[in-house]
């Protein structure tokens, strides 16, 4: 048979499971925080076609790729390569995904906690009768305070930490799968409402219809980043997550799946958000805030508003916690598999570290603002480095070494199962492996931090 085998470890029990998971890890803060805000930002229509093209023609490869590589090796992102390249500087990639693992926690983590805040503000009505100058003021000084944002960080920490010591079947598997439909669900109702609005035209006319006069070598670096964020890669978490996959998964089929529910998932928040801005009379491009300000302005004015803005921001924290859970469980692994630790010992170093670095993220707004690298507190440190240069340059990396420096028939064996599997796509993938990927994403990387101009 295939691959390596070490008996005793814990996986996923079913191929539900397996779509549940990953598309938990996938679908997150990303898409529905992120991948609206960036959109906005970025031009509409043309970053949502670029955006688009890129997942197909590369997030999907590049995803197959690490579930090869996890499938095979049976192990952590680093272990993985030092199984995989024995004696090769390799591993030095997974240990770029969990230093990778750790700042995107860390800021993850903190917006996930606002989430829980705006949760609890629509539960007391706190944010009833205010207009959005006073909205704003109220998400920059709950931002800017201490003790609130870090406390809610710990409690979402501790909620992530909880469900990663249930285990991976007990644990992520389980709580996945009842996540994600609910997930679904909530979504599609806030879809409905939106669309329902007068003026909601404009809003589909932001999101489809494309002006490429837009579109620059940033542009299309932000939709690369977005990918590769939107789907996990580039860091080991679909590698981990592959380690835990059985033999007679069809990887390639997973990935299709999984990318298809993520990708559904950010147009359908699109659909959700840009309407209902538009509505209001919102501007688009109004960044990170425009989940936190933009939406509950819009929730009260609505008939029924804070159901819906209960819903939504349930939404976001079970979306938040299928994808830190995953992230934990990337430092979980390396941890337990590198280090020797138990699962216990190694979650609950996880986690203090976890707490401290995370509580100094979340504090970067406020008690530590003032502390900045290339002018960026860390909260945007973390946020901008990871998407748009470690995570794209971790994918770079897994490619070049699946393309070009392990056995070919090796890979096809993963994604036959062993020649029990039909992989028509096989030759196209391999050439995307070997050259698209590689090119593509040097290129768009090169060209987004402006060393090279086209
Ligand atoms: N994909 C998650 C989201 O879109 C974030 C994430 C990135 C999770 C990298 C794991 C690894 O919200």
């Amino acid at each position: 048979m295939s691959g390596f085998d070490f008996s005793g470890r814990d996986s996923f029990g079913s191929r539900l499971g397996v779509v549940a998971a990953a598309a938990g890890s996938a679908v997150g803060l990303g898409n529905i925080w992120r991948f609206p805000y960036i959109l906005g930002e970025n031009g509409g229509g043309a970053f949502l076609i670029i955006y688009l093209v890129i997942m197909f023609a590369i997030g999907i490869p590049v995803m197959m790729s690490e579930l090869v590589i996890g499938r095979r090796s049976q192990r952590n992102p680093v272990g993985a390569f030092r199984v995989l390249a024995p004696g090769k500087p390799w591993y030095l990639v997974g240990m770029m995904g969990i230093i990778s693992a750790f700042m995107i926690l860390a800021f993850y983590t903190a917006v996930a906690g606002w989430t829980l805040e705006y949760l609890y503000q629509t539960l007391t009505g706190g944010f009833s009768g205010k207009n959005s100058t006073e909205l704003t003021a109220m998400f920059d000084s709950f931002r800017s305070e201490s003790l609130r944002p870090a406390l809610w960080f710990s409690v979402f920490m501790i909620a992530t930490s909880a469900i990663v010591l249930g285990g991976v079947r007990k644990g992520i598997e389980k709580s996945t799968k009842i996540m994600m439909p609910l997930l679904f669900i909530l979504l599609l109702v806030m879809c409905i409402k939106s669309l329902t609005l007068p003026g909601a035209g404009k809003g589909l006319e932001f999101l489809f219809k494309p002006d490429f006069s837009k579109i620059t070598g940033t542009t299309v670096l932000m939709a690369l980043g977005q990918v590769f964020f939107s789907l996990s890669i580039g860091m080991g978490t679909i590698i981990t997550y592959g380690s835990y996959i059985q033999k007679d998964n069809n990887l390639a089929g997973t990935s299709v799946q999984v990318s298809l529910i993520d990708t559904a998932v950010a147009v359908l928040a699109g659909i959700a958000i840009f309407p209902a801005v538009f509505a209001f009379g919102i501007s688009p491009s109004s960044g990170e805030a425009l989940t936190f300000i933009v939406l509950p302005g819009i929730f009260q004015q609505m008939p029924g508003g804070m159901i819906f803005a209960f819903m939504f921001f349930l939404l976001l924290a079970l979306a938040a916690l299928t994808s830190t859970i995953s992230v934990l469980e990337v430092i979980v692994a390396y941890f337990s598999e590198q280090l020797g630790l138990t699962r216990r010992k190694a979650i609950i170093l996880a986690t203090i570290s976890m707490f401290v670095l995370g509580i100094t993220a979340s504090l970067s707004l406020g008690l530590t603002g003032r502390v900045k690298l290339f002018g960026l507190n860390t909260f945007d440190l973390f946020n901008t480095t990871t998407a748009n240069i470690l995570l794209p340059l971790g994918g770079l990396l897994i490619v070049i070494f699946l393309g070009w420096f392990f056995p070919g028939k090796d890979v096809k064996d993963e994604l036959t199962n062993a020649g029990s599997l039909k992989a028509r796509y096989y030759s196209l993938y391999r050439f995307i492996v070997r050259y698209v990927a590689p090119i593509a994403i040097t290129i768009v990387f090169l060209n987004g931090i402006g060393l090279l101009k086209i």
